[in-house]
């Protein structure tokens, strides 16, 4: 089919393709010899998608044992309360090390049973089956597991690279809009760091995303658009984290934006979503770079425009005091010794650093308050259609 991608990422495969849900039983039992699947899932996803999950293993593997366990939806469960809950779950039900885990969600589910998986029996594999667009586009790929604790996000975790990632475009139908805006921060700063032509189709597509959830339309998510749109932004991922598993150097690229991004989820109590927060994140940073002579002129502007197409939010309102941002920024866990870091661009489609000079820089704190004072703006209302409450647990 013409409609499929599939991108290598270290030792898996990342297959993106409309439909691809009804082949997760095939796939997963043709990729493990697992006798029990261990599905993980929240109950909005659950509620949509669940069914036909388990269906695929009715017919392709009627002998495995399909477990399934729903979470309460949220950044609120990615704790280690959940993962305790989702860990004795699997040890009451006896699972053994022919257990493999498939973690079918957002980006929450998907960095909580990876975590899971990384850590029981020391370690079983996991299949990432991601369905928001966050999810698609950049936490289910590279292996980042874990979960949040109160003193921040993502402080307990572990490196556990999926056995594969199956991506279905469809799933995105049900995506909430707000959660679609949020991802597509990703998929822009994924062509602001390495690719400016994915980087300008991504703002077309953000456009007429926008324009259709304005108007109550439908997305085309498994058209030929969409699709490539999500393979690309995979593709670069996937480079990156190829050539810098652990972060030790490069991979500090995909950070840009992230380190105000931080600051505001964590000032603003995760109100803001984590793509929200990327937004306004670029575009500060950015401006940053551009008057510590990193980047060229403009860019931060180019960014802010395309944001501004998708209606991501580009300003800080005033409930985020510089203050209280410049405090989450110093405590920031890749930030060493309270120095603030960034991960800047160069140019659109470009980022600043080498092996030499690293990929992350240090900028003075007067510089920053004062750029963040600049961006103050407007109070940022998220618009209302959140998900419904609903779902009965599996
Ligand atoms: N591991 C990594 O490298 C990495 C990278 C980026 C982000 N993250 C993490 O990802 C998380 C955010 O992910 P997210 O934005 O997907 O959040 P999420 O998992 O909370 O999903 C967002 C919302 O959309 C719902 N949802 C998901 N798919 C749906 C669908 N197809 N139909 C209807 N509803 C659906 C969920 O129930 C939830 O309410 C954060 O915890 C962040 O730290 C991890
Ligand atoms: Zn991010």
């Amino acid at each position: 089919v013409t409609s499929s991608r599939d991108i290598a990422v270290l030792s898996y495969h990342v297959q993106v393709q409309p439909g691809l849900l009804k082949d997760i039983g095939a796939l997963a039992s043709r990729l493990t010899p697992g006798h029990t699947f261990a599905l993980v899932t929240d109950e909005h996803v659950a509620e949509r998608w669940l069914e036909p999950v388990l269906k695929s293993f009715e017919h392709a593997a009627p002998w495995a044992r399909v477990l399934s366990y729903a979470i309460t939806p949220g950044e609120a469960q990615k704790t280690r309360d959940t993962w305790a809950a989702v860990t004795d779950w699997l040890l009451r039900h006896r699972c053994s090390r022919d257990t493999t885990v498939i973690a079918l969600g957002g980006g929450v589910v998907g960095d909580l049973a990876g975590f899971v998986a990384a850590t029981f029996l020391r370690g079983v594999p996991v299949i990432q089956v991601p369905t928001s667009l966050l999810a698609m586009v950049d936490s289910s790929v590279g292996g980042k597991t874990g979960v949040d604790t109160s003193a921040g996000k993502n402080l307990v975790g572990a490196f556990h690279q999926p056995l594969a990632v199956l991506i279905d475009p469809n799933t995105l139908a049900t995506l909430p809009a707000v959660h679609a805006r949020a991802g597509m921060a990703e998929v822009l700063k994924h062509g602001a760091i390495a690719d400016a032509t994915h980087f300008e189709a991504a703002e077309r597509f953000g456009t007429a995303l926008r324009q259709a959830t304005e108007r109550g339309l439908a997305v085309h998510w498994h058209e030929a658009e969409a699709i490539n749109l999500i393979a690309r932004s995979v593709a670069i991922k996937a480079e990156i984290v190829a050539r810098d598993e652990r972060e030790s150097g490069l991979r500090k690229v995909l950070n840009a934006g992230h380190t105000v991004a931080h600051a505001v989820e964590l000032v603003s109590a995760y109100r803001w979503l984590h793509g929200e927060a990327v937004s306004v994140g670029l575009v500060i940073e950015t401006r940053l770079a551009e008057q510590a002579g990193i980047a060229v002129r403009g860019t931060a502007r180019r960014l802010q425009r395309a944001l501004d197409a998708v209606a991501l939010p580009t300003a800080l309102p005033s409930d985020l005091p510089v203050d209280a941002l410049i405090q989450a920024m110093r405590s920031d866990k890749k930030a060493s010794a309270g120095e603030l870091a960034f991960s800047l661009l160069a140019d659109i489609g470009r980022t600043f650093g080498d092996e030499r000079l690293g990929w992350a820089m240090v900028l003075e704190e007067d510089a920053v308050r004062a750029e963040l004072a600049r961006a103050q703006g407007p109070p940022y209302e998220q618009t209302a259609d959140k998900p419904p409450i609903a779902g009965p647990r599996a």
